[in-house]
């Protein structure tokens, strides 16, 4: 098994001795990961299908592993209220569905690893909102898609990122790393190729046109940090 990126960046961030829930496990390739380079660790998997159970199975029979784990038919955290989860991870979905998911999060859970498959502006804004502060980002480029790895912690200071910072990422923004701007420039130029296509007229040109000097911004240094 060839181990994706981003599924490896997750991976890094898992601690020794913790509690796990893998939520949208679909093949369990991350559970793979983490119990292969993990202490003490138990991981719940979890899938609102039963075929990617199935199929997380076969995987870790694959593999040998046959302890350290459970797989759990469940919409989210529903069937498991009741677990002693502290770290959650919610990969390769999309954020809206990521937020619907987070309504139920088990108060236990104090570390969330997010790499949402679109966008991450309402993950850090449901971050900023339920008193969790982030404390890692990156960016993994894989198969032609930029993923976005945002992990957070609960702290007891409420975080009030700004505009910015919940767009582009208050880590990511300052580390401004090669991928952050390659991420960007592709951005500027999928809008850039809509906006040629559309007449001036239409309500929704000066919208993108809007966006489009929004994110340039990030390459002239305009934006301030809050916290
Ligand atoms: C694209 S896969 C992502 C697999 C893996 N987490 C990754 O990032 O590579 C998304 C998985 O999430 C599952 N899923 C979608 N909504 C869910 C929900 N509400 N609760 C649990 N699993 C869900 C799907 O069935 C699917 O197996």
């Amino acid at each position: 098994m060839s181990i994706s990126k981003k599924i490896k960046s997750i991976s890094n961030l898992i601690q020794d001795n913790s509690i796990i829930a893998d939520i949208g496990t679909d093949h369990g390739y991350l559970i793979v990961e983490i119990l292969k380079n993990n202490k003490n660790v138990f991981v719940y998997g979890v899938d609102i299908n039963e075929k990617p159970l199935h199929n997380a199975k076969q995987n870790l029979n694959k593999f040998s592993i046959k302890k350290g784990y459970e797989l759990i038919i469940s919409d989210g955290f529903q069937n498991i209220r009741n677990k002693n989860i502290d770290t959650a991870v919610l990969a390769g979905i999309g954020q809206y569905k990521i937020l619907e998911i987070l309504h139920n999060i088990n108060d236990s859970v104090s570390n969330i690893i997010f790499a949402s498959s679109d966008k991450s502006n309402k993950i850090r804004e449901w971050i900023s909102n339920n008193s969790f502060k982030i404390v890692f980002e990156d960016i993994v480029y894989e198969n032609g898609f930029f993923y976005e790895i945002v992990q957070c912690i609960k702290s007891n200071k409420k975080m009030h990122y700004n505009k910015d910072e919940i767009f582009f990422g208050p880590i990511l923004y300052y580390n401004k790393s090669n991928l952050f701007i390659s991420k960007w420039n592709s951005e500027i130029l999928k809008l850039k190729n809509i906006l040629s296509k559309i007449p001036l007229e239409n309500q929704n040109f000066k919208k993108i046109k809007n966006k489009i000097l929004f994110i340039e911004r990030i390459f002239t240094n305009e934006i301030k940090s809050t916290n």
